[in-house]
């Protein structure tokens, strides 16, 4: 399965609802949430009253991903706005298990996210956990930075350890992803790619997301 997850991060924030309109009629899976608090990443964006106020789109993944201190916080608001997947960073909360089951307790499907310089290690005891993990190829707070070569690595060790253990776990990729570097996350064992600037970023919405989608297929193991 393949999912192109435009993030809104690089949208027009001003017509949020016509862009995510757009994207998903131009082809995209999910929608990809960055929820910044300022704390956690140096950027601020938005919370759960906008998602709530989004029109939701049937068939459309709503896809949060929380760079916050504290997403224990925000759980329930966020589950209550209509969110599919939340995800959360590794680095983040005090008591990860926890957090991760209070996110299904609110009826949502748990990822975990790990920064740049965060060794898979992070995740060892949580995987079975979690229906995704969330590869982050720059680090967290912008959009339109270059992607971290070293994220590859770290996707396929993730692929490894996956396979190992018998497990169904998505590896979602996020930052830099472009028609130049899809192909290496996807070989690598991507399935979902988060692309702000690669979609958002472009004239044509749908070209984007047909050549990201043609792009990774062409070069998932
Ligand atoms: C960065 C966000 C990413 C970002 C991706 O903190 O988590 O989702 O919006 O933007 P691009 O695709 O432009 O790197
Ligand atoms: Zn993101």
């Amino acid at each position: 399965m393949i999912a192109i997850a435009p993030s809104l991060l690089s949208a027009d924030f001003g017509r949020l609802d016509e862009e995510i309109a757009a994207v998903h009629e131009a082809g995209a899976d999910w929608i990809h949430l960055d929820v910044m608090d300022g704390h956690f990443v140096p950027n601020l964006t938005f919370g759960a009253p906008i998602v709530k106020r989004l029109k939701k789109r049937p068939g459309l993944v709503y896809d949060a991903h929380l760079m916050v201190t504290d997403p224990d916080a925000l759980i329930e608001d966020f589950a209550a706005a209509g969110t599919d997947r939340l995800t959360v960073h590794a680095e983040a909360p005090r008591h990860l298990h926890r957090t991760i089951q209070l996110v299904r307790q609110h009826g949502m499907r748990p990822g975990v996210s790990l920064n740049p310089a965060t060794p898979l290690a992070a995740v060892e005891y949580i995987l079975e956990d979690v229906e995704l993990v969330l590869i982050m190829s720059v680090n967290p707070g912008f959009g339109g930075q270059a992607y971290i070569p070293a994220a590859t690595r770290k996707i396929g060790a993730l692929r490894q350890m996956i396979r190992e253990r018998g497990l169904d776990v998505t590896i979602q990729v996020d930052g830099g992803i472009s028609p130049q570097t899809i192909g290496e996350a996807a070989g690598a064992g991507a399935s979902v790619f988060v692309a702000g600037t690669a979609v958002f970023g472009q004239q044509d919405y749908r070209e984007a997301i047909v050549t990201l989608r043609r792009l990774a297929e062409q070069a998932a193991p």
